[in-house]
């Protein structure tokens, strides 16, 4: 993530040269299996298509579908009612993974299959992260996953403590706005996480890494 120094995540407004550049080159340095972000974050990636109303269709089990698909390297949205409406199944060849709950329609459902996104339940009205994780080990092999925001998934890994390690790169601005989105915006009383300082470096243009372990 690249937050500024008070912890805002919004990033447009800030006309910096080289975060982009670092978050990627960063990202790359992990080896990472698979990226997951929030369906705020996705909406630019996923682009924009009709989701067509089928007539007299047949009703759609709520079972995990797993589009054919031949990359080795993963993007995921958590998009619990079906908001997304994906161009396609891959984004730069990493091949579209969407975590849903049971309350999506039908008609939702063979939109993603005719788009060829692989679409994993994670619950029945709400999104149980722990069975999310198994299921994309179980059925993609994803070992190591980069958690890239917004703030509500980061806040919702957090709450659910099922964040090992962080990697911030601190932007060298004070945003100071109010009521938009930080580094962790958790919807439920999260105990405060202690973390362990693992490394610190400097960056192009003022930038800081800054990596820490999650203390268990
Ligand atoms: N600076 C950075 O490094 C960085 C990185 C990434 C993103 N960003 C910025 O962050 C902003 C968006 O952040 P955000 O906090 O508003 O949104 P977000 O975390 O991207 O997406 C939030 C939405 O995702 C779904 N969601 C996430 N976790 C969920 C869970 N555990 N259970 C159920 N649903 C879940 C919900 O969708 P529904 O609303 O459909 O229920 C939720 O409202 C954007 O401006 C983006 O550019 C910054």
């Amino acid at each position: 993530m690249c937050p500024s120094i008070d912890g805002r995540i919004v990033v447009r407004d800030w006309n910096l040269n080289n975060a982009t550049r670092e978050y990627e080159r960063t990202a790359a340095t992990f080896g990472a299996d698979a990226w997951i972000i929030g369906r705020v974050s996705m909406e630019p990636y996923a682009g924009r298509a009709r989701v067509p109303v089928r007539k007299n269709g047949q009703p759609i089990a709520r079972e995990d579908f797993i589009a054919p698909h031949d990359a080795d390297s993963y993007a995921i949205a958590i998009d619990p009612s079906g908001k997304l409406t994906w161009q396609a199944g891959d984004i730069d060849g990493e091949h579209v993974i969407t975590i849903l709950t049971e309350d999506v329609s039908d008609d939702y459902l063979v939109f993603l299959q005719s788009k060829g996104v692989s679409y994993l339940f994670g619950g029945r009205a709400r999104i149980d992260l722990g069975k999310v994780l198994r299921k994309l080990r179980a059925h993609f092999g994803i070992r190591k996953l980069l958690l890239e925001g917004g703030g509500k998934i980061n806040g919702s890994f957090l709450a659910a403590n099922l964040i090992d390690e962080l990697s911030i790169l601190v932007a060298p601005v004070a945003d100071g706005s109010v009521g938009r989105p930080t580094l962790f915006d958790a919807d439920r009383r999260t105990p405060p996480r202690h973390l362990k300082l693992l490394s610190m470096e400097t960056r192009a243009g003022g930038i800081v890494w800054l990596r820490y372990k999650v203390r268990r």
